[in-house]
């Protein structure tokens, strides 16, 4: 399986201190952003990953990252996003990488406490289709929400005025190899962005969609209150932790 880590978009929610800079490259307590989703991936075992650029500042990233030594890498993969055409624009933009691999996509700006190698291990036997991790949170209305009968996702609505849940639908994605060609059938949503949550609710559609509750806490990091708390949350007890 390869992994992607989204990172791009202007992050206005955290202007000015996006001004002169991509969010990813932000600090979060002692590392850059852009180092959380990197450990996510490699602690899961996936050690081929697409990182996906934009906005200002995107040659910063190959200072910092390199071929990935300091994450025990020995390449790391780069592209670059103009502009701000929504999460599944930028991850359309790994396909001619990706050769067919079933991957892994991790939002730049979201942060775990634990990690993901039982869920990616799950989805290994899953073989088809797509999986999604959910989180309990106070605030629903801030993300994709999702609507569960049992333990089966049935719906998910992207930042809902009146949440069904409050489940929501953190940003780790795992998909078979037609999420490609799902991504081209895509219109953009009121914001003006391809939606991720669209991507999943084909799958959902298909039938071949399955959800995990993540252990431990997870957060973003893209608006003032998130990244703060991201730092004191990393602060209290580091992020990333195999146990
Ligand atoms: O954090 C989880 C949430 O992330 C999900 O619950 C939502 O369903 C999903 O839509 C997303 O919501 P946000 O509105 O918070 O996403 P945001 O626009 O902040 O983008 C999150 C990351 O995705 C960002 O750090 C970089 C990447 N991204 C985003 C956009 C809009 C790109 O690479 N390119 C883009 O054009």
């Amino acid at each position: 399986m390869k992994g992607c880590i989204l990172a791009g978009g202007l992050g206005t929610r955290l202007f000015p201190l996006t001004k002169i800079t991509n969010k990813h490259l932000l600090p979060v307590y002692d590392r850059p952003m852009i180092y959380y989703p990197i450990e996510c991936l490699v602690n899961a075992g996936i050690d081929d990953i697409m990182i996906v650029t934009g906005g200002r500042k995107s040659g910063d990233f190959l200072s910092l990252l390199g071929n990935g030594k300091d994450f025990g890498l020995k390449h790391l993969n780069y592209t670059y996003q103009e502009g701000e055409g929504g999460i599944a624009a930028a991850l359309a933009l790994c396909e001619h990488w990706a050769q067919g691999s079933p991957i892994a996509v991790v939002l730049g700006d979201n942060i775990i406490e634990k990690n993901i190698k039982r869920q990616v291990a799950n989805f290994r036997e899953q073989k088809k289709g797509g999986k999604i991790l959910l989180k309990q949170v106070p605030d629903p209305e801030r993300f994709g929400v999702a609507t569960l009968q049992g333990d089966k996702v049935v719906r998910i609505v992207e930042k809902p005025k009146n949440p069904e849940s409050n489940m929501a639908v953190i940003g780790i994605y795992m998909y078979d190899s037609r999420v490609w060609e799902i991504i081209k059938t895509l219109k953009p949503s009121g914001r003006g962005e391809l939606e991720i949550t669209d991507v999943n609710n084909w799958y959902i559609q298909d039938g071949s969609l399955t959800a995990e509750v993540l252990d431990g806490w997870w957060t973003d990091a893209g608006t003032f209150k998130s990244l703060h708390q991201a730092a004191c949350l990393v602060a209290q007890g580091g992020a990333n932790r195999l146990d």
